[in-house]
């Protein structure tokens, strides 16, 4: 069968012209026809840049550079299909060295028979961080705070165009798990709790990556992160086993998948851990039934981190490597991140000539990645013509400084100690997160784990800075008062600080991610808790400013706090950010993508279940959040009216217009979330006590009043049945908006 296929060129930034040249018309099938057993098992390999440049594999020499030796050993020798990253996340890459590393590995790759390109993978997180000067955004966590997927879709433009500026075409972005476990390590990297509010975020971030799905020069292959369920397991840390039934699964932590599957997500990663006691890389289940017959999924399936080795060596269902190489590729695996060795390589090549595994299932891995390399032009050769003049410019800065201005979440604000009016008045500031740019950007900052200041922008502020910025140097003193987790000199702080109108106390969490951040406790440590309950003793205004991985334990210190902001971690621009709320010239408008826990041991969800209300008393308030799901106050005051409902009884091919005034009653324009919940009364499955159902973010001016409008049908207040189908049953629901509530039938 032969397979033509023809894209015509799209060019979605007028920027610059369309030169790049017209695409290549390669007939997959033939081309796969041709490849030796060797060539289609190196094109099913990814290796590290490590195992190419100079230097130890997860220490590269710096600058890093092209070893031609081990280059030439990996594409002649193992026909290596795909690299990725910069030698175990040690460093970011300019632009032009990024050029140099792309141009030696296709005239490497030029010099083979078959002249089969490479296709390059990074982990552009938050922004391309492994470029230098590349664009910073908030963390995952952060965009979805902002309730606002336009917003978040144009940053996903931008780490797209500037991965594509540095010849990187696939992104291993965006992190699709659902962040309801709060002590894992990754909780930033979440769009949050909600499906609702995460499956608007996935469009938001595959069509942002992916442009309409066609060749640009602009635009980069997604890859959906880590198939399935990752982001759940028991122990809270990184990698460790879920325990869940299908039902659960198939109710939370599928849904933002089918997502971004149905918005044609180009590519997959697969969660390293185990589910009810199956490591999900050699699940034929989830990666094949579930994956390819159910989802109808035709990308391709690429392991996480040395996960098939991890069969052996600590999921122990493989004797050694060739059980594990044999399991994997049968599950359903694509393409293996090896990524140091040329272990996979072999033992694949072995298991096909032994007729372990069939050539048939060689082949549709094999070409699912020559598909993805020709969807996203890579037979055309480096583009060199392209140009990319808005690379780590202002107007992408600006992009990046809106969503954290969004993100921004005021979780307090007694006696209106905030907005700060007069930009004279005498600030003290100190705690750990003061004074750095990492603790506000968090893991995957130029470094995997976003601890080494080596590689940090250029030029961009810390709070410190910009605050300093605001109020002018001498309105403005600083010490640090404690590190994440030592106290420094807290003497030292109080008489600074005696001499202060208001105290800004930054308590941040040191930048980490997987393994390296699980933690034991999800309380603040003690020394930052000891600081603000210090400087508390002065009777005067503290404002807290929080810089968090995961929603850290605040119960010991929201009662010496007069006003508490909740900025995630966000990015580069988060200094001049949250300098901007604190002085009124952003009037905060963030809510909080998750229900923040009152006490590590009380960690409960908004749309938990009726009998997780029982209290100690019996009475219904056993959800106790230090902070609602949704939450975060304004400096505008909204007033809600008019909350109306065009009819009571809601058929199949039906719907229910949900209508609602909100008038800004300040004299500060603002942003508010309108938010709609509804709660089914009696279903087959003990229903939540209530789900987001709709939202909307509106911009009001002083005064100004606007009605709001929800178009409502019967598939929007469904749920898994036991059947494992989704279903909406018959009964009364209840649709609320803040504290009102309308009765509906449903038929
Ligand atoms: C992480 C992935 C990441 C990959 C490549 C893994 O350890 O779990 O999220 O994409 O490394 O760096």
């Amino acid at each position: 069968m032969i397979r033509l296929k023809h894209f015509t060129l799209g060019c979605l930034l007028v920027l610059s012209a369309n030169t790049f040249a017209q695409k290549k018309q390669v007939d997959l099938y033939a081309l796969i026809h041709k490849m030796s057993v060797e060539e289609k098992a190196g094109e099913m390999t990814q290796l590290d840049l490590g195992v190419i440049a100079n230097g130890e594999i997860c220490n590269l020499t710096q600058p890093q550079s092209i070893n031609q030796e081990k280059l030439s050993k990996a594409i002649q020798k193992y026909h290596i299909g795909s690299f990725l990253n910069v030698g175990c996340g040690s460093g970011t890459i300019s632009r032009s060295n990024w050029s140099v590393i792309f141009s030696s590995i296709q005239k490497e790759t030029q010099k083979t028979r078959l002249q089969i390109p490479i296709v390059y993978g990074i982990d552009a997180i938050h922004g391309n961080n492994y470029t230098m000067g590349a664009t910073l955004f908030p963390q995952q966590i952060a965009q979805a705070a902002t309730w606002n997927p336009t917003l978040v879709k144009q940053g996903y433009e931008v780490t797209a165009y500037e991965a594509r500026a540095s010849g990187i075409p696939w992104n291993f972005s965006p992190v699709l798990d659902l962040g309801r476990q709060p002590l894992w390590s990754r909780f930033f990297e979440t769009f949050g709790e909600d499906v609702l509010l995460a499956n608007k975020m996935t469009v938001a971030a595959i069509s942002g990556l992916q442009g309409d799905n066609k060749y640009s020069p602009y635009h980069v292959a997604a890859c959906m992160k880590h198939f399935l369920g990752y982001s759940m397991p028991l122990s809270g840390k990184d990698r460790t086993p879920i325990w869940m039934s299908e039902r659960e699964m198939r109710e939370y932590y599928l849904p933002t998948f089918q997502t971004a599957i149905q918005q044609g997500a180009k590519t997959i990663m697969i969660n390293s851990a185990e589910i009810n006691g199956t490591p999900v890389h050699a699940n034929y289940d989830i990666l094949t039934t579930l994956l390819r017959n159910e989802l109808g999924f035709k990308g391709v399936a690429v392991t996480d981190w040395e996960d098939i080795y991890k069969l052996v060596d600590m999921h122990r269902v493989a004797a050694n490597k060739k059980e594990a190489v044999y399991q994997a590729i049968m599950a359903g695996i694509d393409m293996s991140m090896t990524p140091n060795d040329y272990q996979f390589t072999e033992l694949l090549i072995e298991l096909i000539n032994e007729g372990r595994i069939p050539m048939s299932r060689v082949d549709s891995s094999v070409y699912r990645i020559l598909n993805l390399k020709y969807e996203l032009g890579l037979f055309d050769g480096l583009d060199t013509k392209t140009t990319y003049p808005l690379f780590g410019s202002e107007v992408h800065a600006a992009k990046s400084l809106a969503v954290a201005n969004e993100c921004i979440t005021l979780l307090k604000n007694e006696n209106q100690t905030l907005p700060i009016l007069h930009k004279n008045e005498k600030i003290f500031i100190c705690g750990p997160g003061a004074n750095s740019l990492n603790y506000l950007n968090g893991a995957w900052t130029h470094t995997w784990q976003g601890v080494d200041t080596n590689f940090n922008t250029k030029n961009k502020l810390t709070t410190l800075a910009a605050i300093q910025q605001y109020a002018g140097k001498e309105n403005v003193s600083y010490a640090l008062g404690s590190s994440i987790d030592v106290a420094d000199d807290y003497a030292k702080c109080i008489v600074k600080a005696k001499n202060a109108d208001k105290i800004i106390i930054c308590l941040a969490e040191t930048p980490s991610t997987e393994i390296p951040g699980n933690i034991d406790n999800l309380y603040l440590p003690k020394a930052q808790e000891d600081l603000v309950i210090a400087l508390s003793k002065l009777n005067k205004p503290i404002i807290v400013v929080c810089t968090f991985n995961r929603p850290r334990i605040l119960k010991n210190i929201i009662p010496f706090a007069d006003a508490i902001l909740y900025a995630y971690l966000p990015g580069d621009e988060g200094g001049k950010a949250i300098a901007s709320v604190i002085y009124g010239e952003t009037n905060p408008s963030g809510k909080l993508p998750f229900s923040y826990p009152s006490d590590a041991n009380n960690i409960l969800h908004y749309d938990h279940k009726h009998a997780e209300d029982m209290h100690t008393d019996f009475s219904n308030n056993g959800y106790r959040p230090a902070f609602d799901f949704g939450f975060g106050l304004s400096y505008s005051n909204f007033v809600y009216s008019g909350f109306a409902i065009s009819k009571n009884t809601l058929g199949s091919n039906d719907s229910i217009t949900v209508n609602v005034q909100v008038k800004n009653n300040s004299n500060v324009a603002g942003k508010e979330v309108v938010q709609l919940y509804y709660a089914d009364l009696v279903a087959s499955i003990t229903p939540s006590v209530k789900k987001l159902l709709a939202f909307e973010k509106i911009y009001l001016r002083a005064g100004e009043q606007k009605n709001i409008q929800f178009q409502i049908h019967k598939k929007d207040l469904s749920f898994i049945n036991k059947q494992l189908k989704r279903v909406t049953e018959a009964g009364e629901f209840d649709l609320m908006i803040q504290n009102e509530t309308k009765r509906i039938y449903v038929n």
